[in-house]
């Protein structure tokens, strides 16, 4: 008898289990949860200080052009100093850096917290993804406006104008292709397509005219929110498809593609960010601010283990984070996120700068979305990758979640009894009204994640509750 078959002979008696399984058509319990998730394995990560890192994250030379800073504090009135800078860049509201241009020209610009940070009920959140932006207008014609008061102000050829020029330039080409069709959703991964492809894949210069692949058409940029920066620590890939994988530093500071110059700068700015990925490791969730009703918390605990825990894992002391991607077909929210990115070309980018070197990043699209950790999801509203509900009652329950819904935007509207966003119901949209979040646009849909629909409603508040603890 062949050696190769005895061997599995022997296997197959030691392992009765799995190989009938195999044989019979009943799947194992196991195979039955592979068809629905798959687990994210780990990637090292480079290590990193982490004080050095919230420096850089507020005050680093990432983006390198912008407004020159006398123009920018005449236009604006000085704001509070919520992350305790110094010199030029303390009364700069948190969205902004003043940074050195490369021509020596001092400019402010927009760092990491445009849309990384916000107001809610009174407090600063950093780490709050920005969920008022506003990207559904044109900008074209402010970028124009802002070029003509500093050849006023400076004169044509003024080194004030050539430090503006490179945000100037690249404004014009991205603000009509990154417009959102509702307020409060991001379009950063068109942003950062369309800044992909007018790079040379290697040395990163700018190409002003890229080859084949079709700009997005404007009805393609497509919605998400943006996941809290404290949930980094527990993941194991990036992104709301868990696309990026590999060295987290090199995924993040591709937001230094608006403006740098080729990859040499690239390799500078990167090492900057494995600081930034230490210091973003050490962002907590910001806790409930008001009081729990910790009877009603225990029951909910409890629904929580018999229903979420398989996709989200534990919570609190015993946190155990699976990591699990959840295919489409079972989550059924929106799909046009995941099957965008998995129709993308990976493999460029695995093959360009990033993907090279001991610290490579790549992007990997699941079949799907994460079951992201929830950790203080309470203030994290609104809620799945698209934003496309507003609070916590109505994602537990999607019968009742609402087609067209409008808030004030006004960061101090926040609902502490349904846990997210106060919110006005409306039947349609016909005028397209931007400030009213339409759930019938293609990218913006708020279905799927049943899970607590077959809940009882007293069920449901006790689940309620316990995610306030969270
Ligand atoms: C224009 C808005 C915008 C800017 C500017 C921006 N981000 Fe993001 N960021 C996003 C969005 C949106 C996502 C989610 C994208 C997705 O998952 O598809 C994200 C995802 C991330 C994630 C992954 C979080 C997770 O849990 O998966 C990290 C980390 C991150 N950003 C860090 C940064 C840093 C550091 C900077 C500055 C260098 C930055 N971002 C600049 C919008 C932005
Ligand atoms: C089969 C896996 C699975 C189960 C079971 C599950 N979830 Fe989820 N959950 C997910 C996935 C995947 C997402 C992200 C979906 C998306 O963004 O499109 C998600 C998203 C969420 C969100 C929104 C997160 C955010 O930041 O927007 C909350 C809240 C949530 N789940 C709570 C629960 C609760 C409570 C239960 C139990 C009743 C539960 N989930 C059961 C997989 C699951």
């Amino acid at each position: 008898m062949n050696p190769y078959l005895i061997a599995l002979c022997i296997v197959s008696l030691l392992l009765p289990h799995s190989l009938s399984a195999a044989n019979d058509n009943t799947p194992s319990n196991e195979q039955k949860n592979n068809r629905y998730r798959t687990r994210v394995a780990p990637s090292t990560q480079r290590k990193g200080d982490a004080k050095k890192g919230y420096r850089y994250l507020v005050e680093g030379d990432y983006i390198v052009s912008g407004i020159p800073i006398g123009l920018y504090t005449m236009a604006r009135p000085a704001g509070k100093n919520l992350l305790k800078r110094s010199g030029d860049q303390a009364d700069l509201p948190f969205h902004f850096t003043a940074v050195t241009s490369p021509n020596g020209v001092r400019v402010v610009t927009s760092n990491c917290l445009r849309c990384h940070a916000q107001m809610l009920d009174g407090k600063f959140i950093l780490g709050l993804g920005n969920s008022i932006a506003d990207f559904t207008a044109d900008r074209t014609a402010t970028i124009s406006m802002i070029d003509t008061m500093i050849t006023g102000l400076h004169g044509a050829d003024s080194p004030e104008r050539e430090a503006y020029k490179t945000l100037h330039d690249r404004f014009l080409l991205i603000s009509p292709l990154i417009q959102t069709q509702v307020r409060g959703v991001n379009p950063a991964d068109n942003l950062a397509f369309v800044l992909g492809r007018h790079r040379d894949p290697d040395t990163l210069e700018w190409i002003d005219n890229p080859p084949a692949t079709s700009e997005p058409k404007k009805t393609s940029v497509i919605p998400t929110d943006v996941p809290p920066l404290w949930l980094m620590k527990k993941k194991n890939a990036l992104y709301y498809t868990a696309s990026g994988r590999g060295d987290f530093a090199r995924l993040i500071m591709a937001s230094s593609l608006l403006t740098l110059k080729d990859s040499k700068e690239a390799a500078q700015i990167d090492k900057n960010f494995a600081d930034v990925l230490a210091y973003l490791s050490t962002i907590q969730a910001p806790a409930w601010p008001k009081k729990v009703d910790s009877t009603l918390a225990q029951q909910g605990q409890q629904i929580f283990k018999d229903e979420c825990v398989r996709c989200h894992g534990e919570h609190g002391p015993s946190s155990d984070y699976p990591n699990y991607v959840i295919r489409l077909d079972t989550i059924k929210t929106d799909p046009l996120l995941s099957q965008w990115q998995r129709s993308a070309d990976s493999h460029s980018y695995a093959k360009s700068w990033f993907g090279k070197g001991p610290n490579a990043a790549r992007l990997e699209p699941g079949d799907g979305y994460i079951a992201p950790p929830l950790d203080g999801i309470w203030a994290s509203a609104p809620y799945l990758h698209n934003g496309s509900v507003p609070d916590l009652q109505t994602l537990l329950n999607s019968k009742a979640r609402p087609k067209f819904w409008q808030r004030s935007f006004n960061t101090s509207d926040y609902d502490f009894d349904k846990v997210g966003w106060k919110y006005q119901s409306h039947q349609a949209n016909p005028n397209k009204n931007p400030n009213i979040y339409d759930t019938t646009l293609p990218g913006y849909g708020n279905q799927g994640h049943t899970f607590a629909d077959d809940l009882s409603v007293t069920q449901r508040k006790a689940l309620l509750e316990y995610l306030k603890t969270l």
